[in-house]
């Protein structure tokens, strides 16, 4: 059974993560979503409060788990033993940086496959990052999450006193 992992910050979970998870979770026998912090962003949700949100948004797909981890993702994927990194591609702007961790994950270890999935059209735009703007600045972004997320994050919102 091939094992694969997903990672991201996943913060929060968009359409567009939830598209490639369907269709990843679909050519491999186990999928683990794989939660980390990414330092060079400003987080709006915890880990743990991200791990609840994918998991109440992939609950139908019995191949899936989430999971949290800490440090370098190859380290992550060894101990877990698996040998395969999924990745989301939106549009070349993502290239040269997935580039550059894919061929850095393959150095430190040769056995790891980083797999490359593009996203489709319709969610080509759409990045974490792009909704929690969106959101702070009081535009909608319901159409660019499950109804549970945008529940949430209309929860954090509020509870900041920013809308
Ligand atoms: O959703 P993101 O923030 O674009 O995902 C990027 C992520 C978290 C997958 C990447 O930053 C990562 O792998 N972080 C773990 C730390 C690590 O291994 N860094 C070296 C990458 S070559």
């Amino acid at each position: 059974m091939q094992v694969a992992v997903y990672p991201g910050s996943f913060d929060p979970v968009t359409k567009g993560h939830l598209e490639i998870i369907k269709r990843a979770s679909r050519i491999c026998g186990r999928l683990i979503v794989a939660v980390v912090d990414n330092p060079n962003k400003q987080a709006m949700f915890t880990l743990k409060e991200r791990l609840e949100l994918l998991e109440h948004s992939v609950s139908a797909l019995d191949n899936v788990e989430i999971d949290i981890f800490e440090g370098l993702l190859i380290n992550y994927v060894k101990e877990k033993q698996v040998s395969i990194i999924i990745k989301g591609l939106r549009a070349v702007s993502d290239f040269e940086y997935e580039f550059q961790m894919a061929l850095m994950n393959k150095s430190i270890c040769g056995e790891i496959e980083t797999l490359f999935m593009m996203t489709s059209p319709e969610y080509s735009f759409l990045s974490s990052s792009m909704v929690k703007e969106v959101v702070i600045l009081g535009g909608r972004v319901d159409d660019f999450v499950t109804p549970f997320v945008h529940e949430k994050i209309m929860e954090k919102i509020g509870n900041e006193g920013k809308a």
